[in-house]
Order: structure tokens, then C-alpha cells, then sequence
């Protein structure tokens, strides 16, 4: 599985351990950027991560910013993204299972290192639900 991640200055860290975690379990990653703690925009990492995935270059990705909200609204504008927030072990299992999230955002500044590696492993671990839950995405793109 080959997992693309990228942050901001605020997820700079997160990302270069979550890098190291991801390789260490056998997944191939591409990282999108950033690599200087240096203040940057994040639509300029998230966007390249959104269309690598929708271009089937990776299957999943992985965004962190600080609060996770300016990755997450601009990878939703992507029409072949599901980015969901998560900063707890349930909602990282919610994010997939219900809405099938191909992006999982990760708050920074709001979650330990801990938190975070714990979210990467329950999110990559399960799976989705279908069902009626893919009715409900199915009509995510109707307006
Ligand atoms: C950077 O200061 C911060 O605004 C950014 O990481 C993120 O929280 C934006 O949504």
C-alpha cells in the first residue's frame, strides 16, 4: 500500500515520525511536503497529495496541520477526496468505517505524538462499513 502524507510548518514533526513509523510497518510513503519548519501555506502541500491520489498514485493519505481544518477544507474541495479529522482513537475508527475517509487529517497542536501514531494505526486498520453508509457518500457529490 502506498501512502501519500504531507503538513504544514505546525505538522512538520509529526509528519517526519509518521514517516518513519509507516516504513518501519511496510507501507511505501510519498511525502508531499513540507520539509522546512519555515511558515507555509498547507493548500500548497495538500493540493499535490489530493491529486496524487485521485491520479491512483496513492491509495491513502495522511495530512497535519495545525488544527487539521486547513488541510481537511482544502482537500474536500478534491471531488475524489474524503478527508476526516480525527484526534481520538474512536473517530479515527469512525473515519473510515462510516465515511470512508481516503484522507485522515491530524490536529497537531491539539494531540500528543502518541495520539497521533495510535489514530494512524486504527484508522489504516479498519475497515468500512458500506452499506448504508455508502448511500450516504453517494450523495456527498450531489449538489
Ligand atoms: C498555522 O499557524 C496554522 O494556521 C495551520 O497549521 C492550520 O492550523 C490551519 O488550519
Amino acid at each position: 500500500m502506498k501512502i501519500g502524507i504531507c503538513s504544514d510548518h505546525a505538522g512538520l514533526e509529526y509528519k517526519s515520525k509518521l514517516i518513519s513509523y509507516l516504513l518501519g510497518k511496510g507501507y511505501e510513503v510519498v511525502n508531499f511536503g513540507t520539509d522546512s519548519c519555515d511558515s507555509c501555506d498547507y493548500p500548497d502541500f495538500a493540493h499535490p497529495l489530493a491529486n496524487a491520489i485521485e491520479a491512483g498514485e496513492c491509495e491513502l493519505g495522511i495530512a497535519i496541520c495545525g488544527t487539521g481544518n486547513g488541510m481537511a477544507i482544502t482537500l474536500n474541495h478534491h471531488r475524489g477526496i474524503r478527508a476526516g479529522l480525527a484526534w481520538n482513537n474512536a473517530i479515527g475508527a469512525l473515519v473510515k468505517e462510516h465515511n470512508n475517509a481516503n484522507v485522515l487529517v491530524l490536529p497537531a497542536r491539539f494531540i500528543s505524538y502518541r495520539m497521533a501514531v495510535s489514530i494512524v494505526r486504527t484508522w489504516l486498520t479498519t475497515e468500512f462499513a458500506g452499506g448504508r453508509h455508502q448511500r450516504r457518500i453517494d450523495k456527498i457529490t450531489e449538489c
